[in-house]
């Protein structure tokens, strides 16, 4: 693991293998190299390559050995106008991305002065260190040639604003996030063989027992008990039984009144053939990564400890694996969820609303949160709606929904709203049940919504985040490399953040 730690100024004297400075498009050389002969350098070397320091641009000098350290990276940001928080975070991703590609071992990263970018020092900190522990990020397990950490050992910010001190809870709170970050995407990276829903819930309860999380598992006669005929219909083509995972962080001080409850639900798919509406083979291996929702909560309870997260959240791990057999689910077969609610099935290759819809209910009858969130990769439709990089979000609560995209956008998290159309629920209307699974191609990711909403209490407030694009990458860009992402941790964190 990267160590980290701050320091004051901007870095001049340092050695180093690399050190970052970022660079606003239109500036003749970045605002926080403030020693004036490297500042005249990095100048001339930026006009001489005609560099534009657009997001995603950067430039790598290796000096002209006057210098402590060996390479100098300017990382661009783009204009001035449009500069926040989350800008900042991919920059440093797309910087950690190029420092692991260089091989340094230490990193220096300088912070600009706070007239230059206007966040206080922790937002500065933990969006430079958060963002650049994100982009170092590989999975590289079963690469027998280069396995083990090919992470910079060392990343040290320069802060040019009064004490570096100040930095230091922010570091071990940046560290913390890295650490279920790094499970969550290495989960996901995981192959299905390994990581079927049994396994899922052995590691989830090994790790919820290390960072103090409570961990109830859920087995498959307790299920039938509940009538949970989501998770027990799709499973029932898998030699895995369903697992569902129920984990609890519990704030300390206990029983506060008025702690806000949250409930967060995962899909859990932890490899999605379609059933028998079987996918195609072409990029099924994708399908793997059917189970990021649940990955992305996993790893989201289990830094509520160390971040100190005064609400009550719950997590639901719904964990099934999706396979054509004799005894699978067909089409026209009619399941009933934990609430009652009756569904046909169009298509067994719908599976996540169904498995979403035990877990969606269960957390309103039993644990009647005060906000419901879950996190799946439900449908291909969202990814033709918005595009592989941006999570749809939809909701019952338009507060709730902004809330969400203002966490999102401080954190660099691609998400974008998407309408709940109550005459859309006209596609997914049954003549023989109360719902059914699949309606019209058009409109694909609101439909399933629409489909959850049947499944959540109107008075709970509830957001639905379908992840199925930003879950994995099948091509990686500047800020995040190919693979899995954890996306939504980061997001749900600062959210969690803002509550009690
Ligand atoms: N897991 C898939 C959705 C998905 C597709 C995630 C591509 C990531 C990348 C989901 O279970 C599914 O198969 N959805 C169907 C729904 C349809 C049958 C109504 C889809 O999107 O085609
Ligand atoms: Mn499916
Ligand atoms: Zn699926």
């Amino acid at each position: 693991m990267t160590r980290l730690s701050a320091i004051p100024g901007d870095l001049t004297a340092q050695t180093a293998d690399l050190i970052v400075h970022f660079q606003f498009e239109g500036d003749p050389a970045p605002v926080s190299v403030a020693d004036p002969r490297l500042r005249e350098s990095l100048a001339a070397i930026l006009k001489g390559d005609r560099f534009v320091a657009k997001p995603d641009a950067s430039l790598l000098w290796h000096g002209d050995g006057r210098q402590t350290a060996s390479r100098y990276l300017v990382q661009g940001l783009g204009s001035r106008d449009l500069f926040h928080r989350g800008v900042l975070h991919r920059a440093a991703a797309a910087a950690g991305a190029q420092a692991t590609e260089l091989k340094a071992r230490r990193v220096g990263a300088a912070l600009a002065p706070a007239s230059q970018w206007n966040l206080d020092l922790s937002e500065a900190a933990r969006a430079v260190a958060g963002g650049f522990l994100y982009g170092c990020y590989r999975f590289n397990k079963y690469l027998t040639d280069s396995r083990g950490s090919a992470d910079p050992e060392e990343l040290i910010l320069g802060t040019q604003r009064g004490e570096p001190g100040k930095a230091r809870p922010i570091l071990v709170e940046v560290a913390a996030v890295d650490r279920v970050l790094r499970l969550a995407r290495d989960l996901v990276s995981e192959h299905p063989g390994y990581l079927t829903p049994e396994r899922m819930a052995e590691i989830a309860r090994k790790e919820a027992k290390q960072a103090g999380v409570s961990c109830r598992i859920l087995r498959e006669p307790e299920m039938r008990r509940l009538g949970m005929g989501g998770m027990l219909g799709v499973s029932r083509g898998s030699e895995h039984p369903a697992v569902l995972v129920h984990l609890t962080h519990r704030p300390r001080p206990r029983g506060k009144k008025g702690t806000p409850r949250v409930v967060l639900v995962g899909k859990g798919v932890t490899f999605d053939t379609g059933g028998i509406s079987l996918k195609h083979s072409d990029g099924m291996e994708a399908m793997k990564a059917d189970m990021s929702g649940s990955a992305s909560v996993l790893a989201t309870l289990l830094a509520l400890p160390a971040l100190r997260i005064g609400a009550e959240v719950h997590g639901l791990l719904m964990m099934v694996e999706n396979m054509p057999d004799g005894r699978a689910i067909r089409p026209g077969d009619i399941l009933t969820i934990h609430n009652g609610k009756t569904v046909e099935i169009r298509s067994t290759d719908a599976e996540g609303r169904l498995i979403l819809a035990d877990g969606l209910s269960y957390a309103c009858r039993k644990l009647a949160p005060d906000y419901l969130v879950d996190l799946a990769t439900l449908t291909g439709a969202c990814m033709v709606a918005l595009g592989p990089a941006c999570t749809g979000v939809m909701g019952n609560d338009d507060l709730l929904v902004r809330r969400i995209l203002e966490c999102a956008s401080a954190t660099g998290e691609r998400m974008w709203q998407l309408p709940l159309y109550p005459e859309y629920r006209e596609h997914i209307r049954s003549d023989v049940a109360d719902v059914k699974n699949s309606g019209i191609r058009y409109g694909g990711a609101i439909t399933a919504g629409l489909f959850l909403q049947n499944f959540v209490e109107p008075t709970v407030r509830w957001v639905h985040l379908d992840i199925a694009g930003p879950a994995f990458y099948e091509t990686g860009y500047g800020y995040a490399p190919k693979g899995a992402t954890g996306v939504g941790v980061r997001t749900l964190l600062r959210f969690l953040g803002t509550l009690d």
